[in-house]
């Protein structure tokens, strides 16, 4: 088990007190924690470089632009794509799926054809199709979720081959089941077919090495602000030739070649997704979060990772009456735990849990059709990072064994 408690001296926001108790943060998969090193990126910017990147001719415009598209740079490389030109930074995933759905959606998409999703996506990966589908007459279908939290993957196939399936777009991990989805099989499946993929890596990216190209999915989506970077930052990546297919989304600045009072001519990607000034100092926020992370190891806290929601679970399991949904062990899953407790509203038990230092999330966490397919109103959950410790995990379980007497 890899020993990464020191790391927790990076994070200031750890070491306070919350309801009289030592905080045990578990709410990672809502939004992780900043180390100082981004933190004091964003100051360093903000105190000596801060100018609007690609406009002026002065050093801080060209500094900040330097240090702008070196992350762009940063990013492929994290991501294993083919070029910093398929890198384009949004607010996050939710504006990723979206700028495809309308996107690529308004181009391409037809009435009859197919979007396939899956039961266990979160709002931001099924909303936006839903919109998109009703525009245009297309229809939304979704492949069902087994009883062990799993894709019912044999009926994801069979939808593939049924024909008029156009697009699909899947989760990587499922931020209210911990399931790693198989998505490099997926997408190849879909490859072998001419459907064009969407990987929402939200809960992925940052927690287990992620290679875009490995897994072959056309588009991949994810939020800075999950691993370690500041909120409003996210990436779209795109595959190239796919991009090039596609006509702008907003107008604006930054996103022409030229304008007349007649009409326009665009950039090519990534700028002409980009319109207007972009989240700069998220940008290099995002770029300090990803050496931050370079610097332990992906391979290091995916291991940490597992070996704690491993312990997690297993501990989990000692609680009466508390069911984890998701994979059970031995079944990978990712750093997070969601489970219910009998006879206890998950609202009731995270607002006891706080009352002893500990932030858990409880609700649908935003899949309210998951929560409907295991007949739960929602459920509490825990979701780590690497700056999670084992007495972290005891406590936890030290806290539910007494809610469950409160509770009773
Ligand atoms: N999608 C985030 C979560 O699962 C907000 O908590």
């Amino acid at each position: 088990m890899p020993d990464l408690s020191h790391l927790r001296a990076d994070f200031p926001i750890l070491h306070q007190q919350v309801s009289g108790h030592p905080l045990v943060y578990l709410d990672s998969a809502a939004s992780s924690q900043k180390p100082r090193q981004v933190i004091d990126a964003l100051v360093r910017y903000y105190e000596r470089d801060n100018a609007n990147v690609h406009r002026g001719l002065h050093e801080l415009s060209n500094r900040a632009t330097a240090q702008f598209e070196a992350v762009r740079t940063q990013v492929a490389r994290f991501l294993g794509a083919e070029s910093p030109d398929e890198i384009i930074f949004t607010r996050g995933t939710t504006e990723g799926v979206n700028l495809i759905a309308q996107v690529w959606a308004n181009h391409f998409l037809r009435a009859g054809d197919v979007i396939l999703t899956t039961g266990m996506e979160h709002h931001s990966n099924l909303v936006p199709w839903q919109i998109a589908a009703s525009r245009c007459g297309a229809v939304v279908k979704y492949v069902p979720v087994l009883d062990d939290g799993t894709l019912d993957l044999d009926a994801m196939q069979a939808l593939m081959a049924e024909g008029d399936v156009k697009l699909l777009s899947c989760v990587h991990v499922s931020n209210s089941l911990g399931t790693i989805n198989p998505v490099a099989d997926i997408c190849a499946w879909a490859r072998a077919r001419g459907i064009v993929t969407l990987v929402d890596g939200a809960q992925s990216v940052g927690h287990m090495p992620v290679d875009v190209r490995a897994i072959g999915a056309d588009f991949y989506v994810f939020s800075g602000h999950k691993l370690c970077a500041p909120t409003g930052i996210g990436v779209l990546y795109g595959r190239r030739q796919l991009l090039a297919t596609l006509p702008p989304w907003h107008g604006g600045g930054e996103m022409i070649d030229s304008v007349t009072l007649e009409g326009s001519t665009f950039k090519d990607a990534p700028a002409r997704f980009e319109a207007g000034t972009p989240d700069i100092a998220g940008v290099i926020g995002l770029g300090a979060a990803m050496d931050y992370l370079e610097t332990i190891g992906i391979d290091i806290i995916h291991q940490h990772g597992r070996e704690l929601i491993h312990a997690t679970m297993e501990k989990l399991s000692e609680v009466r009456g508390l069911r984890v949904l998701g994979p059970p062990l031995p079944a990978e899953r990712a750093t997070l735990a969601a489970f219910t407790i009998d006879g206890t509203h998950p609202h009731d038990l995270v607002e006891y849990a706080n009352t002893k230092g500990i932030a858990l999330r409880g609700g649908h966490h935003c899949t309210q059709p998951l929560m409907r397919r295991f007949q739960v109103p929602g459920t509490s959950r825990a979701s780590f990072y690497f700056y999670n410790t084992h007495q972290e995990v005891d406590r936890l379980v030290e806290v539910l064994h007494q809610a469950v007497k409160f509770f009773s």
